[in-house]
């Protein structure tokens, strides 16, 4: 979507007006009610398609909120990246980072109440943190610890999030149901082909993603009468550090067409799918699943 420099997208109807610069005087006496931007919370920013996703969101004027787990250097230089390419565009964004573990509901609790007292609203959540098991074992014989530590990060966290920046959605739409053609905020969940594809080394992983696919369905069943849309962004093989441990043997299955586009997924790729339901051109979806996978999910004959 077009937009004039210095100006935000209009997806939500918000003012465009310019925004104070970042860390500036005019940025820190502004109260938190006057932000101009619409503002995304993204878990899982510091690096990879967290990252990605953020970076794209700033060019198109999005004020941020990065969570990150431990990696605090990253996500502050991933917050810095982000400043850097809104201004590329003419564009002041403010980025925030946040650590908090999703897995923990304090740590939750923490991060939402950071992004209320520090942004008048929030307009997009991206559920996009997620761990693979540390070690790929066989069903048969691995264990309940990784299986706790999965679905406690990759469910349990976006699952309980999500309420909970649902609820603030619904507080600031206010009482009234807004008409059907308004949108009045989008959440996304980060899945991954693992929702249906069997990875019989990695069953946890895969339950994991499968139950992110139905928290999908549940929320844009019980949100869309409040204008709220729900997405599952489902991405294939992407070069992050979490693919890092198993690049060559992806390499070769790419190279033998594992993928109808033969080549590595990049968090560009996720980025711009994120941005495309963030700028408001899947109006009339709700529940839907996008796939940034070069074609894997295509069955051939
Ligand atoms: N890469 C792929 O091929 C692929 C494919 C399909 C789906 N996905 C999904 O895409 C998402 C991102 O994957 P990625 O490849 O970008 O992973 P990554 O490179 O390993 O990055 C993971 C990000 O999540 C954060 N994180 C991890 N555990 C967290 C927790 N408990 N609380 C908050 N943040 C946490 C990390 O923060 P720190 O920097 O602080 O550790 C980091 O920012 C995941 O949900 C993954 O399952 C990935």
């Amino acid at each position: 979507m077009a937009c004039a420099p210095g100006s935000v997208p209009g997806p939500l109807n918000m003012p465009r007006r310019k925004a104070p610069r970042s860390g500036s005087r005019a940025a820190r006496l502004t109260p938190r009610f006057l932000s101009v931007n619409p503002m995304a919370i993204i878990t899982g920013a510091s690096r990879g398609i967290g990252r990605g996703i953020a970076r794209r969101l700033a060019m198109e004027g999005w004020d941020l909120v990065l969570n990150y787990a431990r990696n605090e250097a990253a996500a502050r230089d991933a917050a810095e990246e982000c400043r850097h390419e809104a201004r590329q565009m003419g564009r002041e964004v403010r980025v925030e980072v946040f650590g908090a573990d999703i897995a923990e509901g304090s740590q939750r609790e923490s991060l939402v109440r950071f992004a209320k007292t520090t942004f008048a609203a929030c307009q997009l959540l991206v559920n996009n943190a997620g761990v693979a098991p540390v070690v790929r074992a066989d069903i048969l014989d691995a264990g309940e610890d990784s299986f706790d530590r999965l679905i406690s990060t990759n469910l349990k966290g976006p699952y309980f999030l999500t309420q909970q920046v649902a609820r603030w959605m619904l507080e600031i739409a206010g009482p009234e149901k807004p008409p059907a053609t308004k949108v009045v905020a989008r959440i996304v969940f980060v899945s991954s082909i693992s929702a249906y594809t069997a990875s019989v080394n990695r069953g946890d992983y895969c339950v994991s993603k499968a139950g992110v696919a139905m928290l999908c369905k549940l929320f844009a069943a019980r949100l869309a009468e409040h204008g709220i849309h729900v997405f599952e962004v489902r991405p294939g093989v992407i070069a992050t550090d979490m693919t890092g441990p198993v690049k060559e043997k992806y390499d070769r299955l790419i190279a033998d067409g594992l993928t109808p586009i033969r080549r590595w997924g990049s968090a560009e790729d996720v980025g711009k799918a994120v941005a495309a339901i963030a700028q408001g051109f899947l109006p009339f979806s709700t529940g839907e699943v996008i796939n940034v996978d070069g074609g894997f999910h295509l069955r051939t004959l």
